[in-house]
């Protein structure tokens, strides 16, 4: 009997924290707004499960796509027309766009991923991440192109003289 009353206990305060919850979601109390930065908790839970996921699931091959002056430019192509709206140009300067990001993206040429092992960036780019704005760019990208883009990251501190100069006149709009 005791035991029943104890389950029935529990039951109903399972139903009444659902019934909380479901209140709060369609009574417009989530905050949904994107212009104030996330909280110790969501962060700490969004990097953990992130390093925890990307651990598990990167590719440790190593890069196939050599750091040729060619590849290296290859590369900043696509990172001018796919990414330096939101993770800037050799600058440092945020974009509006990146400004009003929940999360705001690191602007690479101050805070790269130089030292991150390939895999790891590169299963960045193929798959996103999710709830940050940081897209997946497996359907538009080919492999080869997503492993340029990998090689112009893990070089962008020390570029070669010809893709540096090209880095630095980099615009957004061409
Ligand atoms: C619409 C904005 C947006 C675009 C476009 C975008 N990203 Fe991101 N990216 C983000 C955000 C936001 C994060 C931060 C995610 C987080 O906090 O975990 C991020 C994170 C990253 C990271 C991890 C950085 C770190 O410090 O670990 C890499 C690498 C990256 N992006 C590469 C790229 C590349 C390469 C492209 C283009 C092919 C690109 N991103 C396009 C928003 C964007």
């Amino acid at each position: 009997m005791q035991m029943k009353s104890f389950l029935a206990g529990g039951a109903a305060l399972v139903l009444v924290g659902a019934l909380g919850a479901y209140g709060v979601i369609v009574g417009g109390f989530v905050p949904v707004n994107a212009d104030t930065r996330p909280g110790p908790i969501e962060t700490f839970m969004a990097k953990h499960a992130l390093h925890a996921a990307i651990n598990r699931l990167a590719p440790r091959a190593a890069d196939p796509v050599a750091p040729t002056q060619q590849n290296l430019l290859a590369g900043l192509t696509l990172y001018k027309q796919g990414c330096a709206v939101c993770h800037g140009l050799a600058n440092g300067h945020a974009s509006m766009v990146a400004k009003g990001l929940y999360q705001r993206p690191p602007q690479l040429a101050s805070h790269g991923v130089e030292d991150d092992p390939p895999g790891v960036t590169y299963w960045k780019i193929a798959h996103g991440i999710r709830m940050t704005g940081m897209p997946s760019f497996g359907d538009s990208l080919k492999k080869r192109q997503i492993w340029e883009l990998v090689t112009f990251l893990k070089h962008m501190n020390h570029l070669p003289a010809a893709a540096q100069s090209a880095w630095k006149l980099a615009r957004l709009s061409n």
